[in-house]
């Protein structure tokens, strides 16, 4: 059966199955579930994790003491449970103040305010043991030209991770930081918009070794990419440090649906990069229970995120292992991919040397089809 246990790794936003429905066109549809119940309720389900903003757990501008009151029980849960926190993250885009972003608002004031609070997060999250730190700039952005200098925007969004990044070094905390891309809503223009521009970016910082990124299946599919192509890219660079599984049909809003609905075909290529392009973190859903549910819906949908990423992993496991699939890769020529175009020692002037003829070469077709065939029966559930 598909039965999830905690060495699967399965980790929830306590903000997904704690979405009360809040939409731009009407109110909650749910009660607040309280961040104990949750923790209770995921372990209960085979979840080894939970991940929250600062103010899931803690209401903005609480002072010490609230602080701590609203800490209590959800440590006490954790306690109880065993259930961890692997990564943690802040809330830069509820709050008015933050109408023009956190790191990168035009108003100096707030980008202090926001690296503050990013900051308390930081320590927060390090004392709970996570290893990971998500920044996902949602207000970083614009809706209009002017009014936002995107180089001068950049260099500030820099020097937030640059404090932050020294911060996390000068304290000695065992984290670090993954930018969460995202191409609009709730900004109409977001800023590192997809897993590639976030990769560039990260090149300029002046700690790049701390800072990797967190991709969401539904932000780079709003783009219209290939979202297992983006994180095998982010792997390659040794930058995929968190993923964010959901599900998406297409460019259009953010639909954050459970992970294995919407783009199927994407969702199974996905989980055989994960499983076999060597990823190692926690295997972390970010989806949002649609409107239509009862608390019961949510929970169905929770469980169904790790259902659907079970189901697929025994099919992408199978689709590997199966000889006529090998015998496929090979007719497809996978192996000569693998190999460097050069030999050793080689050089430009040698590979001018070759006897080559192009119209021979032409004949050969790539015999993909029948190798992505497979695949799809697998898929399907036929093979
Ligand atoms: C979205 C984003 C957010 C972030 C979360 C963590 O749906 O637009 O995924 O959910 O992941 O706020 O910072
Ligand atoms: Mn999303
Ligand atoms: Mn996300
Ligand atoms: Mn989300």
């Amino acid at each position: 059966d598909y039965t999830p246990t905690r060495e699967d790794r399965f980790s929830f936003g306590l903000w997904t199955v704690g979405w009360e429905g809040v939409d731009v066109f009407g109110g909650a549809v749910r009660p607040r579930l309280d961040p104990a119940t949750a923790v209770r309720k995921l372990s209960e389900l085979g979840a080894y994790g939970i991940t929250f903003h600062d103010n899931d757990v803690i209401p903005f501008g609480a002072s010490a003491s609230e602080r701590d009151a609203a800490l209590k029980p959800f440590r006490a849960a954790l306690e109880e449970t065993g259930l961890q926190v692997p990564m943690v993250t802040t809330n830069l885009f509820s709050h008015p103040v933050f109408r023009d972003g956190g790191f990168t608002n035009n108003d100096r004031d707030v980008r202090r305010f926001a690296i503050r609070k990013a900051a308390d997060q930081i320590d927060l999250g390090a004392e709970l043991g996570a290893k990971v730190f998500v920044a996902w700039g949602g207000r970083e952005g614009a809706e209009s030209g002017a009014a936002k200098d995107i180089r001068a925007a950049l260099d500030r969004y820099k020097e937030a991770f640059d404090l932050l990044g020294q911060y996390i070094l000068d304290r000695g905390y065992d984290l670090r930081v993954a930018i969460e891309p995202k191409p609009n809503e709730p900004r109409g223009d977001i800023l590192l918009p997809t897993i590639g521009h976030a990769i560039a970016f990260i090149n300029e910082l002046e700690h790049p070794e701390l800072v990797g990124l967190n991709p969401e299946v539904g932000h780079e599919e709003m783009a219209s990419m290939n979202y297992a192509h983006g994180i095998a890219q982010a792997l390659w660079h040794g930058k995929l440090f968190h993923i964010d599984l959901n599900g998406q049909t297409g460019p259009r809003y953010d639909q954050d649906f459970r992970f294995g609905a919407g783009n199927a075909r994407g969702a199974f290529w996905t989980v055989d990069v994960i499983e076999s392009g060597g990823y190692d973190g926690p295997r972390h859903f970010d989806f949002k229970p649609p409107r239509t549910e009862d608390m019961d819906g949510v929970w169905a949908s929770a469980e169904g995120c790790m259902r659907n990423y079970l189901i697929l992993r025994e099919k992408t496991a199978a689709f590997r292992a199966d000889p006529e699939v090998q015998e496929a890769l090979a007719a497809a020529r996978l192996d000569q991919l693998a190999t460097p175009t050069a030999a050793p020692g080689e050089t430009v002037d040698t590979i001018r040397g070759d006897e080559f003829d192009p119209d021979e070469a032409a004949q050969r077709g790539m015999a993909f089809e029948r190798l992505d065939q497979l695949a799809l029966d697998y898929l399907y559930g036929v093979r």
